[in-house]
């Protein structure tokens, strides 16, 4: 069966497979102590997340160089670490106070609210150990900066929470959304293209084409909050208008949000122009993107 054949759906399970088993080998085992800790990083690593970062990195990579390059899925899994580590830390009660994510009871209600931190904690600092290992500056630099306080996910979460008791306006929904999630889906993007070796306008192309799925993904991810059950999302449905959240259906409504989702995805597709084959998955993770249902 030629590459071109397999479904995108089949494509992704396969590499998501493999980011699965890189993981696994880059995290300390169960046993070793102190056994907690290290139980609780692999109970959320391994509970059936999309791994849509790792992928979009690897899929960059291949846009590029039209491969796999040697140390990608290092930097694939240290993405798929700071995200996970931002989950457990999102759904701790002093933040969306969660008890479902990935299908599964939340790292807190398991392991209790002290671990849960420790694992957030542990899978962050971790995540520069895998990707320090790699000895590329730029990385650890994109990765640090896309995670923190100036216009990063913890930015972002900042924003989200105190947002909670302020009037939702249109600019700081763009805001909170381009910081809490668009930035490291962008970073996800531009690691994998850095280090692929990507020139100045290939890695300025693929930035626009991360920071517009960025913006889709989390538009998609507030409508799915609407109109999704937890069933099917494996984490808790409705929570954003409970919790007053400042989301795309509550500033805009959901016919509005849809059409800002699709604008976004016709911005990302228009990115990719000058990638010709290469950027294939791409092009089909910026349609997955908005049209998923999880
Ligand atoms: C959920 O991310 C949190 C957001 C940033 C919107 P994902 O939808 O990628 O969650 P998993 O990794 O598949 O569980
Ligand atoms: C979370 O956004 C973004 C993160 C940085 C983790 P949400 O709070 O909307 O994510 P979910 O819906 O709980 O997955
Ligand atoms: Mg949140
Ligand atoms: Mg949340
Ligand atoms: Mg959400």
């Amino acid at each position: 069966m030629s590459l071109a054949a397999v479904t995108i759906g089949e494509y992704i399970e396969q590499l998501s497979r493999r980011v699965g088993e890189s993981l696994d080998g880059l995290v300390p085992p169960e046993t070793q102590p102190p056994e907690t800790i290290h139980k609780a990083m692999r109970y959320s690593l391994f509970a059936g997340g999309k791994r849509v970062r790792p992928v979009l990195c690897i899929e960059a990579a291949r846009a590029v160089g039209g491969g796999e390059p040697d140390g990608i899925m290092d930097v694939a899994c240290a993405l798929e670490m700071i995200h996970t580590y931002s989950l457990i830390h999102d759904d701790l009660p002093a933040l969306d106070n969660d008890d479902l994510r990935r299908g599964r009871p939340t790292s807190h209600k398991v392991f209790g609210e002290a671990m849960a931190i420790l694992a957030g904690d542990a899978l962050l600092t971790h995540a520069f150990v895998v990707l320090g290992g790699l000895g590329d500056a730029r990385l650890v630099s994109e990765l640090a900066t896309a995670s923190g306080t100036v216009g990063g996910m913890i930015a972002g979460q900042v924003h989200d929470i105190e947002g909670e008791r302020q009037p939702a306006t249109a600019e700081l929904l763009e805001r909170i959304h381009r910081a809490k999630t668009g930035a490291l889906l962008r970073a996800s993007v531009r690691m994998g293209a850095i280090h692929a070796g990507a020139d100045e306008e290939e890695l300025d192309a693929l930035s626009r084409y991360g920071e517009h799925v960025g913006l889709a993904f989390q538009i998609v991810d507030d409508l799915l909050d609407v109109l999704q059950t937890s069933e099917q999302l494996g984490k808790t449905a409705g929570k954003d208008a409970a919790q007053q959240k400042i989301t795309f259906p509550a500033v805009h409504g959901i016919e509005a949000s849809r059409r800002m989702a699709e604008q976004e995805r016709v911005a990302a597709h228009a990115c990719l122009e000058g990638f010709g084959a290469n950027a294939g998955r791409l092009h089909e993770l910026a349609d997955l993107i908005v049209d998923r249902s999880k």
